[in-house]
Protein backbone atom coordinates (compact mmCIF):
# COMPACT_ATOMS: atom_id res chain seq x y z
CA UNK A 1 0.00 0.00 0.00
CA UNK A 2 2.72 2.95 1.29
CA UNK A 3 4.97 1.84 -1.88
CA UNK A 4 1.88 1.85 -4.47
CA UNK A 5 1.22 5.71 -3.10
CA UNK A 6 4.53 6.75 -2.62
CA UNK A 7 5.00 5.96 -6.66
CA UNK A 8 2.05 7.72 -7.63
CA UNK A 9 3.30 10.54 -5.94
CA UNK A 10 6.77 10.29 -7.58
CA UNK A 11 4.93 9.76 -10.98
CA UNK A 12 2.90 13.17 -10.31
CA UNK A 13 5.71 14.82 -9.09
CA UNK A 14 7.57 14.06 -12.58
CA UNK A 15 4.36 14.93 -14.37
CA UNK A 16 4.41 18.12 -12.19
CA UNK A 17 7.85 18.58 -13.15
CA UNK A 18 7.66 18.29 -16.86
CA UNK A 19 4.79 20.41 -17.76
CA UNK A 20 6.10 24.08 -16.74
CA UNK A 21 8.70 23.20 -19.37
CA UNK A 22 6.60 22.95 -22.28
CA UNK A 23 3.52 23.72 -24.05
CA UNK A 24 2.41 20.62 -24.94
CA UNK A 25 -1.36 19.76 -23.96
CA UNK A 26 -2.01 17.75 -21.00
CA UNK A 27 -0.47 14.57 -20.63
CA UNK A 28 -2.63 11.84 -22.57
CA UNK A 29 -3.61 9.96 -18.91
CA UNK A 30 -5.74 12.54 -18.50
CA UNK A 31 -8.09 11.26 -21.15
CA UNK A 32 -8.18 7.66 -19.95
CA UNK A 33 -9.16 8.82 -16.29
CA UNK A 34 -13.07 8.15 -15.74
CA UNK A 35 -15.60 9.67 -14.09
CA UNK A 36 -17.03 7.97 -11.15
CA UNK A 37 -20.12 7.86 -13.19
CA UNK A 38 -18.71 6.70 -16.26
CA UNK A 39 -17.22 4.11 -13.69
CA UNK A 40 -20.69 2.97 -12.43
CA UNK A 41 -21.96 2.35 -16.08
CA UNK A 42 -19.68 0.35 -17.25
CA UNK A 43 -19.95 -1.71 -14.19
CA UNK A 44 -23.25 -1.40 -13.99
CA UNK A 45 -23.41 -3.00 -17.44
CA UNK A 46 -21.08 -5.47 -16.48
CA UNK A 47 -22.91 -6.74 -14.17
CA UNK A 48 -26.06 -6.78 -16.17
CA UNK A 49 -24.37 -9.02 -19.04
CA UNK A 50 -23.10 -11.47 -16.19
CA UNK A 51 -26.96 -11.90 -14.97
CA UNK A 52 -27.78 -12.19 -18.36
CA UNK A 53 -25.25 -14.85 -19.28
CA UNK A 54 -25.76 -16.77 -16.24
CA UNK A 55 -29.23 -16.70 -16.56
CA UNK A 56 -29.03 -18.11 -19.85
CA UNK A 57 -26.82 -21.07 -18.45
CA UNK A 58 -29.63 -22.10 -15.90
CA UNK A 59 -31.78 -21.64 -18.80
CA UNK A 60 -30.20 -23.69 -20.91
CA UNK A 61 -28.97 -26.65 -18.25
CA UNK A 62 -32.36 -26.49 -16.84
CA UNK A 63 -34.74 -25.96 -19.65
CA UNK A 64 -38.07 -27.06 -17.68
CA UNK A 65 -40.05 -29.42 -20.07
CA UNK A 66 -43.93 -29.17 -19.79
CA UNK A 67 -45.62 -31.14 -17.27
CA UNK A 68 -47.86 -34.01 -18.54
CA UNK A 69 -51.23 -35.01 -17.82
CA UNK A 70 -53.20 -38.16 -19.04
CA UNK A 71 -56.79 -39.88 -17.59
CA UNK A 72 -56.35 -42.84 -16.66
CA UNK A 73 -59.55 -44.72 -17.05
CA UNK A 74 -62.97 -42.52 -16.37
CA UNK A 75 -65.91 -43.80 -14.95
CA UNK A 76 -69.36 -41.50 -15.91
CA UNK A 77 -71.51 -43.85 -13.31
CA UNK A 78 -74.26 -41.00 -13.14
CA UNK A 79 -74.92 -38.50 -15.31
CA UNK A 80 -78.92 -37.45 -15.35
CA UNK A 81 -81.19 -34.81 -15.69
CA UNK A 82 -83.91 -34.36 -13.89
CA UNK A 83 -86.04 -31.52 -15.97
CA UNK A 84 -89.44 -31.26 -13.39
CA UNK A 85 -86.76 -29.07 -11.17
CA UNK A 86 -86.91 -25.37 -12.35
CA UNK A 87 -83.92 -25.45 -13.13
CA UNK A 88 -83.26 -28.41 -14.31
CA UNK A 89 -80.94 -30.04 -12.58
CA UNK A 90 -77.38 -32.56 -13.31
CA UNK A 91 -77.00 -35.29 -11.28
CA UNK A 92 -73.47 -36.70 -11.75
CA UNK A 93 -70.82 -39.14 -10.93
CA UNK A 94 -67.24 -38.85 -12.45
CA UNK A 95 -64.78 -40.42 -11.69
CA UNK A 96 -61.06 -40.23 -13.42
CA UNK A 97 -57.52 -41.47 -12.84
CA UNK A 98 -55.11 -38.38 -13.95
CA UNK A 99 -51.33 -39.15 -14.44
CA UNK A 100 -49.56 -35.93 -14.08
CA UNK A 101 -45.83 -36.43 -14.60
CA UNK A 102 -42.74 -33.92 -14.38
CA UNK A 103 -40.89 -35.07 -16.98
CA UNK A 104 -37.94 -32.83 -15.89
CA UNK A 105 -34.26 -34.81 -14.43
CA UNK A 106 -33.53 -31.86 -12.70
CA UNK A 107 -36.42 -29.49 -12.02
CA UNK A 108 -38.79 -29.75 -9.38
CA UNK A 109 -42.81 -28.64 -9.59
CA UNK A 110 -44.19 -26.84 -7.07
CA UNK A 111 -48.53 -26.85 -7.51
CA UNK A 112 -49.41 -23.39 -5.93
CA UNK A 113 -53.03 -24.56 -6.88
CA UNK A 114 -54.81 -27.24 -9.07
CA UNK A 115 -58.39 -27.67 -9.64
CA UNK A 116 -60.09 -30.43 -11.90
CA UNK A 117 -63.31 -28.95 -13.50
CA UNK A 118 -65.90 -31.19 -14.89
CA UNK A 119 -67.19 -29.20 -18.47
CA UNK A 120 -70.27 -30.29 -19.92
CA UNK A 121 -71.55 -28.91 -23.24
CA UNK A 122 -69.60 -25.71 -22.42
CA UNK A 123 -70.17 -24.88 -18.89
CA UNK A 124 -68.75 -26.24 -15.66
CA UNK A 125 -70.83 -28.33 -13.79
CA UNK A 126 -68.51 -29.58 -10.90
CA UNK A 127 -65.09 -28.09 -9.87
CA UNK A 128 -62.40 -29.47 -7.10
CA UNK A 129 -59.22 -29.25 -5.65
CA UNK A 130 -56.22 -31.97 -6.28
CA UNK A 131 -54.28 -33.70 -3.92
CA UNK A 132 -50.84 -32.42 -5.37
CA UNK A 133 -48.56 -29.60 -4.32
CA UNK A 134 -45.39 -30.41 -5.00
CA UNK A 135 -43.64 -32.77 -7.49
CA UNK A 136 -39.65 -33.81 -7.25
CA UNK A 137 -37.78 -34.28 -10.50
CA UNK A 138 -38.93 -37.33 -12.79
CA UNK A 139 -41.71 -38.23 -11.16
CA UNK A 140 -45.54 -39.81 -12.21
CA UNK A 141 -48.22 -39.34 -9.64
CA UNK A 142 -51.54 -40.66 -9.70
CA UNK A 143 -54.80 -38.04 -8.75
CA UNK A 144 -57.87 -39.41 -8.45
CA UNK A 145 -60.52 -36.66 -8.89
CA UNK A 146 -63.80 -37.55 -8.00
CA UNK A 147 -66.91 -35.41 -9.13
CA UNK A 148 -69.94 -35.77 -7.46
CA UNK A 149 -72.96 -34.19 -7.09
CA UNK A 150 -75.66 -31.85 -8.54
CA UNK A 151 -76.07 -29.05 -10.44
CA UNK A 152 -78.25 -26.68 -12.56
CA UNK A 153 -77.93 -28.36 -16.11
CA UNK A 154 -76.59 -26.97 -18.81
CA UNK A 155 -78.80 -27.56 -22.14
CA UNK A 156 -81.76 -28.55 -20.19
CA UNK A 157 -82.57 -32.21 -21.73
CA UNK A 158 -80.02 -32.92 -23.93
CA UNK A 159 -78.30 -35.23 -21.55
CA UNK A 160 -81.33 -37.74 -22.12
CA UNK A 161 -80.16 -38.12 -26.69
CA UNK A 162 -77.32 -40.14 -26.44
CA UNK A 163 -75.86 -43.18 -24.54
CA UNK A 164 -72.26 -40.94 -25.22
CA UNK A 165 -71.35 -38.12 -23.23
CA UNK A 166 -68.97 -35.08 -24.30
CA UNK A 167 -67.39 -34.73 -20.22
CA UNK A 168 -64.41 -32.87 -20.66
CA UNK A 169 -62.02 -32.51 -17.66
CA UNK A 170 -60.37 -29.49 -17.63
CA UNK A 171 -57.54 -28.46 -14.80
CA UNK A 172 -56.18 -25.37 -14.04
CA UNK A 173 -53.37 -24.29 -11.61
CA UNK A 174 -50.32 -22.55 -10.51
CA UNK A 175 -47.55 -23.58 -10.78
CA UNK A 176 -43.61 -22.67 -10.27
CA UNK A 177 -40.37 -24.18 -11.05
CA UNK A 178 -37.25 -25.24 -8.98
CA UNK A 179 -34.03 -25.57 -10.75
CA UNK A 180 -31.48 -27.69 -8.16
CA UNK A 181 -31.78 -26.76 -4.49
CA UNK A 182 -32.19 -23.13 -4.84
CA UNK A 183 -33.37 -21.16 -7.74
CA UNK A 184 -37.49 -20.84 -7.88
CA UNK A 185 -39.42 -19.89 -10.81
CA UNK A 186 -42.23 -17.06 -11.01
CA UNK A 187 -45.68 -18.50 -10.76
CA UNK A 188 -47.20 -19.27 -13.92
CA UNK A 189 -50.90 -21.05 -14.92
CA UNK A 190 -51.09 -23.83 -15.96
CA UNK A 191 -54.40 -25.48 -18.09
CA UNK A 192 -55.29 -28.63 -18.71
CA UNK A 193 -57.67 -29.94 -21.48
CA UNK A 194 -58.48 -33.40 -21.70
CA UNK A 195 -61.51 -34.64 -23.91
CA UNK A 196 -63.54 -37.30 -22.85
CA UNK A 197 -66.31 -39.16 -24.63
CA UNK A 198 -67.78 -41.29 -21.92
CA UNK A 199 -70.63 -44.44 -21.91
CA UNK A 200 -72.16 -44.94 -18.09
CA UNK A 201 -70.59 -47.25 -16.39
CA UNK A 202 -68.03 -47.74 -18.91
CA UNK A 203 -64.48 -46.72 -18.16
CA UNK A 204 -62.82 -45.15 -20.49
CA UNK A 205 -59.38 -45.89 -21.61
CA UNK A 206 -56.37 -43.98 -21.58
CA UNK A 207 -56.24 -40.45 -23.15
CA UNK A 208 -53.64 -38.07 -23.39
CA UNK A 209 -54.43 -34.30 -22.25
CA UNK A 210 -53.22 -30.91 -23.95
CA UNK A 211 -51.30 -28.94 -21.82
CA UNK A 212 -50.65 -25.26 -21.96
CA UNK A 213 -48.18 -23.62 -19.92
C1 LIG B 1 -86.84 -33.93 -9.79
O1 LIG B 1 -87.00 -32.70 -9.14
C2 LIG B 1 -88.26 -32.55 -8.54
C3 LIG B 1 -88.33 -31.12 -7.98
O2 LIG B 1 -87.18 -30.79 -7.28
C4 LIG B 1 -88.41 -33.60 -7.44
O3 LIG B 1 -89.68 -33.49 -6.85
C5 LIG B 1 -88.25 -35.00 -8.07
O4 LIG B 1 -88.29 -35.98 -7.08
C6 LIG B 1 -86.95 -35.10 -8.82
N1 LIG B 1 -86.89 -36.36 -9.54
C7 LIG B 1 -85.87 -37.19 -9.47
C8 LIG B 1 -85.92 -38.41 -10.31
O5 LIG B 1 -84.90 -36.96 -8.76
C1 LIG C 1 -69.59 -42.23 -7.29
O1 LIG C 1 -69.30 -43.46 -7.94
C2 LIG C 1 -68.34 -44.28 -7.28
C3 LIG C 1 -68.15 -45.53 -8.11
O2 LIG C 1 -68.02 -45.24 -9.46
C4 LIG C 1 -68.84 -44.61 -5.89
O3 LIG C 1 -67.85 -45.36 -5.22
C5 LIG C 1 -69.14 -43.35 -5.13
O4 LIG C 1 -69.69 -43.66 -3.85
C6 LIG C 1 -70.09 -42.47 -5.89
N1 LIG C 1 -70.25 -41.21 -5.17
C7 LIG C 1 -71.44 -40.61 -5.03
C8 LIG C 1 -71.44 -39.35 -4.24
O5 LIG C 1 -72.46 -41.05 -5.52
Amino acid sequence: MMKQQQQDQDGIHVDAGDAPGSDAPPPPSRHRRMSPLHIFIIAFLAVCALVGVIALLVWLIYRPSNIQVSVDAATLSRFSVNSTATPPALSFNLTAGLIITNPNARVAVYYDLLRAEGIYLGERFDRIALPISFQPANRADVVRAVLAGTSAAAGGEQTAKGALYPVDLWLNGVVRYRYGRLMRTAASTLSVKCPLVLQLMVASGTVECTVNL
